[in-house]
């Protein structure tokens, strides 16, 4: 494992425009380079445009001081020009483009470099709340999180996924009193042996209880006091509220399983844990002079954000009653990550309605000296799932769509495509691709649209067999799949460094050697969407490659050669749809 990664191309050319800048400019040694891809030649320098200003002197001229300074950086720089205005079209040699594909293909990691090694990255996500479903609002959160703690991990950071779940607080008093109140619900008499059918009769539970509190004065004040009984470690009360909690983490079990994200109990970290760190944490803030007292109530003012009348908006650190709550619980949960599980960086993916609660808990850890800038901390917000009418996603009756069955129906749109375009499949291995490839469209439905804007859930969409979507870049993988177990040759096959390069092998060779860069982009960006891109424009280099040039049926080295690049598309399919927390079967 080459733990340093296989120098992109892309770098080694801005590597190489830099120094040549330099010794135009000595002054100019720190200068952006502007390095990127190009139709005109491999890579494209726009630094003699961006720096003629500074330097005084027409673009033009300034290129061609550069162009006549740029050394070929070992070989890998075959030619230069200078174009329009001033750009510099840099050509590669064919040999460094087939180094960069052997390198890459003798590396287990594809030449991707450890990059976020010994920084510990808590990623808050997924956090579904105890006694209820996971719906259609969880799903983001889910997917998008675990996308980011796979790409994170990859790059070596040392992730701590962080479950929040919403295991506490004054509802599951109510909650424990209904229950006990009434030895007829399916809570006492169903045979809940499957986590998911007693967790949708906690629901109805909950909503029940919720709606006698409101009704019966008498019950609410029942309830007040079992919140007080759980609050103060009543056994037999805890002993219900963990029942229900083990109940419900069941049933986020078998979503999780069934998504294939990485989340297990180890990362159930939800909010009762912080139970005996609030006090403390309130404490500490008061004593920093960051929470003030508000007619009883302990409230962390903002400095930067007013509300309507121009009153400071707060984060409420204390109830009037004493108690505690979500924003309680925030403050206590970073205090936490940064004091004493000493992350690196913090991210919390949660939807863009909880932006300002997030920047309210930032600036109140910074306040407090917990958060410094060494530490970076972002809110990965992210827009709405829509229904098919344009608003908030909801099932026919109005109700909230329950995650599951989003699944099981894409699964069984996405199993009568795959049936249709390849009949000879047993039912067995048409499940389990169904399975695969349902869940996969999903996801990547999901992770390939720019994260914070909102998106239409459409399953015919989602699951179609060309354009963007996740079944068809698993159907590009599995065609390289299905060519590679036809060439039956040695992994990695020998390659020529000196064969010509054909242009579409040039394009996909190029688009090969990005995979890292666009890895770190996204631990830059937090967008996933970035990955998707990439792989969708991989995918369709590579079919360009496989229209134009024959693989199978070529002479060597050419066939040695593609058959290289099949097996480095494969790979980089497989590893970048694996990212993104998608399958990548080998066969569809
Ligand atoms: N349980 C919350 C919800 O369903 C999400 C928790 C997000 N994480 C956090 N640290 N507040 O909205």
């Amino acid at each position: 494992m080459l733990t340093a990664g296989v120098e992109p191309l892309l770098g080694q050319v801005a590597a190489a425009v830099s120094e040549a800048i330099s010794r135009v400019r000595p002054e100019l040694a720190d200068a952006d380079p502007v390095v990127r891809r190009s139709d005109h030649a491999d890579f494209q320098s726009n630094a003699a445009l961006a720096l003629a200003k500074r330097m005084a002197m027409p673009p033009k001229r300034l290129g061609a001081e550069f162009a006549a300074r740029l050394d070929s950086a070992g070989g890998v720089i075959a030619d230069v020009r200078v174009s329009g205005p001033g750009f510099l079209n840099v050509t590669l040699s064919d040999r460094a483009v087939w180094e960069a594909v052997a390198a890459r293909l003798a590396d287990d990691r594809l030449g991707v470099p450890v990059t976020e090694r010994g920084h510990r990255v808590v990623i808050d996500y997924s956090g579904p709340n105890v006694a209820k479903e996971m719906h259609v609002g969880h799903l983001r959160t889910t997917i998008i999180g675990d996308s980011l703690a796979r790409v994170f991990g990859f790059l070596g950071a040392d992730v701590v996924r962080a479950n929040h779940l919403g295991d506490w607080g004054t509802q599951f008093g109510m909650l424990i009193q209904y229950i006990d109140e009434h030895p007829e619900s399916p809570w006492h008499t169903e045979e809940l042996d499957s986590g998911t059918s007693s967790v949708s009769a906690l629901d109805g539970l909950y909503k029940a209880a919720r709606a006698e509190f409101d009704a019966d004065p008498a019950f609410a004040d029942r309830a007040r006091t079992r919140v007080v009984a759980l609050q103060s470690g009543d056994p037999a009360t805890l002993a219900r509220w963990g029942e229900i909690v083990a109940e419900s983490e069941r049933a986020f079990g078998a979503i999780y399983d069934r998504l294939g994200v990485l989340l297990t109990p180890d990362d159930y970290l939800g909010e009762s844990f912080y139970n005996d760190l609030l006090a403390d944490t309130v404490a500490e803030l008061v004593d920093k002079g960051v929470a003030v007292d508000s007619d009883g109530a302990i409230v962390v003012p903002s400095e930067r954000v007013t509300g309507p009348g121009g009153q400071p908006v707060v984060l409420m650190a204390r109830k009037r009653d004493g108690g505690y709550g979500y924003d309680s619980t925030d403050l206590a949960t970073i205090r936490h990550r940064l004091a004493t599980l000493r992350a690196d960086r913090l991210l919390y993916v949660t939807d863009s309605r909880q932006s300002l609660h997030f920047h309210l808990v930032f600036e109140a850890a910074r306040r407090a000296g917990w958060l410094t800038d060494a530490v970076q901390a972002d809110h990965v917000a992210y827009g709405t799932i829509l229904g098919p009418d344009g608003t908030p996603f909801k099932t026919r009756s109005g109700g909230t769509v329950r995650l599951m069955d989003l699944l099981d129906e894409a699964v069984t749109r996405v199993r009568a495509v795959v049936a249709e375009k390849n009949p000879t499949l047993t039912p067995a291995e048409l499940d389990a691709i169904a399975e695969q490839a349902g869940v996969g469209a999903v996801k990547y439905a999901d992770l390939s649209t720019s994260r914070v804007k909102d998106y239409t859930f459409d399953p015919t969409r989602m699951t179609a067999l060309t354009g963007d979507t996740g079944v068809y870049l698993q159907y590009a993988h599995a065609r390289v799949r299905s060519i590679l177990r036809k060439a039956d040759t040695v992994t990695p096959p020998p390659i020529d460094t000196a064969a010509p390069l054909d242009p579409a092998e040039r394009a996909l060779a190029l688009t090969l050697d990005d995979y890292g860069t666009v890895l770190t982009e996204v631990t830059h960006s937090l967008e996933p969407h970035r990955l998707a891109g990439y792989l969708y424009t991989l995918a369709r280099a590579y079919t360009t490659f496989y229209d134009t040039c024959p693989v199978l049926t070529a002479p060597d080295p050419t066939r040695s050669n593609r058959i290289a690049l099949c097996q480095l598309t494969a790979r980089t399919l497989e590893s970048g749809l694996g990212q993104l927390g998608i399958a990548a079967p080998q066969r569809m």
